[in-house]
């Protein structure tokens, strides 16, 4: 089916990937997947069973015993771990400032790599995270690369929080983003990088409609081919 294409959509931490993946979407009546939601998930299970985060056999064996499922939410995509829904718990801080640990053992990408590939095979899809143009869709018709200021993405993530009561000062924020995106740009596996052939986008100054608009006009680019 020539209509439905493969999405993919990386880029550093609060760049807006998973709202603008989510919106584009349903805009193109595509499967949205939020893999870092799968990483996310990984960890607050492994954080809950008190288990050695770093240890890769480990984390491999729980992973292996653990379903991570995606139902359409409204705002955010709802996500369940062993069918109870975690969609909030897996954005607290305990579970952000340890995903990348988790997500640095090579036994556990590859097998979250295989589950996003089967999920992809269901039709057009829209994949947010940091490795799908490189690694999990390679073959994608289009791969967009999202940017903004550290500084913008502290910003975003500072508003998130307080909407939902959150309160983390600023200056932490930026540092804990920071971090999070050396040790996922320095990691052996799959680290986050631009895929040669993906168009970066800086939203820094962007709305969230512009940006969605940017990766529809590529889409339909491909569309019209
Ligand atoms: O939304 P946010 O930018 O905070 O991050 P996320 O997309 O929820 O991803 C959380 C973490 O999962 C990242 O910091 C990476 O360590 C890891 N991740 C990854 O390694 N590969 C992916 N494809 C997606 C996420
Ligand atoms: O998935 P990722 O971590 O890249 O970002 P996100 O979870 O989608 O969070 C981005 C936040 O920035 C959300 O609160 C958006 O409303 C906001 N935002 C955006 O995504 N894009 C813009 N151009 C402007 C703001």
């Amino acid at each position: 089916d020539n209509s439905k294409l493969q999405v993919a959509i990386d880029g550093p931490a609060s760049a807006g990937k998973s709202t603008v993946a989510k919106l584009v979407a349903t805009r193109f009546s595509y499967i949205y997947c939020d893999t870092g939601a799968m990483y996310r998930s990984t960890t607050l299970k492994a954080i809950r069973n008190n288990l050695p985060l770093d240890d890769e056999q480990v984390i491999l064996k729980m992973l292996n015993d653990t379903e991570i499922t995606f139902e359409p939410g409204e705002k955010q995509q709802k996500v369940f771990l062993d069918g109870n829904e975690v969609t909030n718990d897996i954005r607290q801080e305990d579970v952000t400032n340890n995903v990348s640990t988790v997500a640095s053992l090579g036994a556990v990408r590859a097998e979250l790599v295989e589950r996003q590939q089967e999920i992809a095979a269901k039709g057009g899809i829209v994949m947010d995270g940091r490795d799908i143009g490189t690694t999990v869709l390679p073959n994608a018709e289009v791969k967009i690369f999202l940017i903004a200021s550290v500084e913008e993405r502290a910003d975003r993530r500072f508003k998130d929080n307080e909407e939902k009561g959150i309160h983390v000062p600023l200056e932490q924020l930026k540092k804990e983003i920071e971090e999070r995106d050396y040790k996922d740009s320095h990691r052996e596996v799959s680290p986050l990088t631009k895929a040669a052939d993906a168009i970066e986008i800086d939203t820094t100054s962007m709305s969230i409609d512009q940006v969605v608009d940017a990766i529809s006009d590529e889409i339909n680019k491909k569309l019209s081919l």
